[in-house]
């Protein structure tokens, strides 16, 4: 990947975020040229930590915006495309659907939308999640063919992507070879994620302050995957759409962790906070929203087709999240770290 990502020409929505940030820092590792389109950083962002903004093409626009979109992507000619801008955050929607719907679907419109008007792309991955299948809540793995659904503002409004991305395919682009997918990856964890009602970001606050993280289900077992995982899967499945290696239209890929040592929240929350030496875990008394309970993807057809297999079990995945802050918050500088945790997860023979 490293060989092939060199020189490229990348454009990648939602890079001011948590995914888009390593995925920049990985993707300028190995080389390759960057735009990213998205909203403003937050303040308090791993974007601004790994100063990115300084060694890529960044733009601030909203994807709601056709012709700046349109505009953007034209003016760049990228190679590759990664779509990660999203309403990311299932409380939110609850409290914005508006903002969730319009940004998740007809924002990813506008993104297949000015694609389609770029004639440099040979790799699009469309990114989506675990949550756009129906959560029937069994203990098997959710498979690429099975139905689509979502609960909550934010899982349905995932679906809708999907469900426009394989109209938008099958109308506009069966006449074209394949350069497209759509990439269903789970929860993840990793350092530099400050986003609010994420559970390790809540241990992390609570460390700094020497307070509490209130856990809503404290016994709750979640499939614990480091961030570079999917991202990783992302990158071998635009290699192969670029190469034309998969012509299935339209075509969906699962990227979760292996099914391995369930961990509990509380276990984790307890785990993280004893790495960082402070805070305390307590039962949250408020009654919230609904939120899906067991999720877990089967992942046969990446690890048969793409050849990609998740590296880090949960533990490791944990471990390495809480050490990132600690090492951070002692005042190391977090582009070395976070580049140390990239060369440690990336196989140089292999990958
Ligand atoms: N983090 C996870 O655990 C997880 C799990 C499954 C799927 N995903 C998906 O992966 C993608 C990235 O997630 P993340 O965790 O990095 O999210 P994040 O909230 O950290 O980042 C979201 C990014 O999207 C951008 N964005 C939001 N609204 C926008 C708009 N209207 N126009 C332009 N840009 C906009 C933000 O500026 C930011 O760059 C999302 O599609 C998300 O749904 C994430």
């Amino acid at each position: 990947m490293k060989n092939f990502y060199k020189g490229k020409k990348v454009f990648i929505t939602g890079h001011t975020g948590f995914k888009g940030a390593w995925l920049t820092r990985v993707l300028l590792n190995w080389g390759s040229q960057i735009k990213g389109y998205s909203l403003k950083p937050e303040e308090d962002s791993l974007f601004s930590k790994l100063n990115l903004q300084d060694e890529i093409e960044h733009e601030v626009g909203d994807i709601r915006d056709l012709g700046q979109l349109e505009a953007s992507m034209s003016d760049y000619q990228p190679d590759i495309v990664f779509h990660l801008a999203a309403q990311a955050l299932v409380r939110s929607s609850y409290d914005d659907p508006i903002n969730t719907y319009t940004t998740n679907a007809i924002g990813s419109l506008n993104l297949l939308t000015s694609v389609n008007s770029c004639q440099s792309i040979k790799s699009l991955v469309f990114v989506t999640s675990d949550k756009c299948y129906e959560n029937v809540e069994w203990l098997w793995g959710y498979r690429e063919s099975d139905p689509l659904g979502g609960h909550d503002p934010y899982s349905s409004s995932k679906a809708c992507a999907e469900l426009i991305y394989s109209s938008f395919v099958r109308s506009f682009w069966s006449q074209r070879e394949n350069f497209s997918a759509t990439a269903r990856a789970g929860n993840v964890i990793g350092g530099g994620d400050f986003s609010i009602d994420r559970i390790i970001p809540d241990c992390v606050r609570a460390s700094e302050n020497d307070g509490k993280v209130l856990l809503r289900s404290p016994n709750s077992t979640r499939p614990w995957q480091h961030v570079l995982e999917p991202l990783s899967g992302y990158m071998k499945l635009a290699q192969s759409l670029y190469y034309k290696e998969i012509t299935e239209l339209p075509s969906n890929w699962n990227f979760g962790p292996s099914i391995n040592k369930e961990i509990t929240t509380g276990e984790l929350a307890r785990l993280v906070l004893e790495i960082l030496g402070s805070g305390e875990v307590e039962l949250d008394p408020l009654d919230h929203p609904h939120e899906a309970g067991l999720l877990q993807l089967n992942c046969d057809k990446a690890n048969i087709q793409l050849d990609w297999h998740p590296k880090w079990s949960g533990m490791d995945a944990i471990i390495n999240t809480a050490n990132w802050y600690k090492d951070v918050n002692s005042g190391k500088n977090p582009i070395e770290v976070t580049n140390n945790q990239i060369l440690e997860y990336f196989d140089e023979q292999n990958d």
